[in-house]
């Protein structure tokens, strides 16, 4: 292993580029050497802010593409940029951090699947909760038959969606952010496929999934002011269901269940319920027979995914596996590749809504 570190492009320099920019400074292996976006000021102020020295700045991404000493590119646009932003790092021969949602159709997901696959570049999806701390017990747990057989899994996201955040404008299109399950929802789809998954790094293959959307709030202009707890009028509206709620079977036998509530009065909250034979999880509450003399939940204190902050996401355990992966040759669990099965389950509810029928999976 030479003693050069890996060039890091930002590509979007918004809110999560923040968390990308910090996590890629402190690994010893990388460093940022560019950064793109729209606007020249976005890019100077990332920079300054986080006090970077010897950054090129670029508002053509083409042109960032070819400056000799990137590596790894991290693509932090909105997500129906994704694509064509994928496509072109696969063909500049760079490994890419895809933030999620990575395409906002079928045609995009097999585009970029299939450039990625050309190209032979390491992917990594932002699917960032695999490294939360609870995340990290419960598969340790799973792996080490905590549960027994388990027979089914709940994950829900439940986070009001609110206009403050940068990236809203395109989230609440429908024609950029499609579905509340795919922009939001798309990580608690992904938590069901990986506590569904039977082994510490893998993740669950989903063969049919069932979906209804309903809830209150597409196509309203008042808004829930969550932090002041009041209501207010003259907000831009969602363009499509703020509630979603998916029924997904698995190759394995094991079934889910997933909830998108875009729309919930009340904190942010992520929480996950698993079922085996020998026991059952509800967040951080444990029952087990690997404790035969317990006459209560055993909680364990950690980490729970219960903020929808981007500080208080591990991006920094994110980039150093994948930083780990490039430098050994190893491919992550949580590479395009396997984002293609979470995505799917998002389009296959689209699916669904139209035809009114079971959707049978894979889709590509
Ligand atoms: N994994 C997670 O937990 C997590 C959390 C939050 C967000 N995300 C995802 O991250 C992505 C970005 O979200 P965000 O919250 O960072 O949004 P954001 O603050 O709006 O940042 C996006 C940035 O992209 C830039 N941009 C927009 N159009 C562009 C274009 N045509 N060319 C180049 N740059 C362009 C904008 O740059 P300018 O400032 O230069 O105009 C903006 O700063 C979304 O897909 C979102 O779903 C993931």
């Amino acid at each position: 292993m030479s003693d050069k570190k890996l060039g890091v492009l930002i590509h979007g320099a918004g809110r999560i580029s923040t968390q990308y920019i910090k996590a890629f400074n402190n690994n010893p292996n990388t460093e940022i050497v560019a950064v793109s976006s729209r606007r020249i000021e976005s890019c100077k102020q990332r920079v300054e802010e986080a006090g970077l020295k010897n950054v090129e700045l670029y508002t053509d991404y083409e042109k960032a593409l070819k400056q000799d000493n990137v590596d790894i590119v991290a693509i932090c646009t909105p997500q129906h940029l994704h694509c064509e932003n994928t496509i072109s790092a696969s063909e500049a021969k760079k490994h890419i951090v895809i933030e999620k949602p990575v395409a906002i159709n079928l045609d995009e997901l097999k585009a970029m699947r299939d450039a990625v696959r050309k190209a032979n570049v390491k992917t990594i999806v932002g699917f960032v909760l695999r490294w939360n701390p609870l995340f990290e017990t419960l598969k340790a747990m799973i792996a080490d038959n905590a549960f027994g057989n388990i027979y089914f899994v709940e994950v829900d996201y439940q986070n009001y969606i609110n206009s403050w955040w940068s990236g809203y404008e395109a989230v609440r299109k429908k024609e950029t952010g499609v579905s509340a399950s795919l922009v939001g929802g798309v990580h608690a789809i992904d938590a069901l496929r990986w506590f569904a998954g039977r082994g510490r790094y893998k993740s669950a293959k989903p063969i049919e999934v069932f979906a209804y959307k309903g809830g209150f709030r597409m196509g309203k202009t008042e808004a829930y002011v969550k932090d002041a707890h009041r209501w207010r009028d003259g907000a831009k509206p969602l363009e499509y269901e703020a509630f979603e709620i998916g029924l997904v079977k698995f190759d394995n036998d094991i079934l889910g269940k997933f909830s998108t509530n875009s729309e919930c009065i009340m904190p942010y909250s992520f929480p996950i319920e698993i079922f085996g034979d020998r026991g059952s999880v509800k967040d951080n509450r444990i029952w087990s027979h690997k404790y035969p003399g317990q006459t209560g939940w055993v909680e364990i204190p950690t980490i729970m995914p219960e903020s929808g902050d981007v500080r208080h996401h591990p991006f920094q355990a994110e980039v150093d596996h994948f930083v780990d992966c490039i430098l050994n040759d190893k491919e992550s669990h949580c590479n395009l590749e396997d984002a293609v099965l979470t995505h799917e389950i998002a389009f296959a509810c689209l699916m669904c809504y139209e035809t009114g029928e079971p959707i049978k999976l894979p889709l590509l």
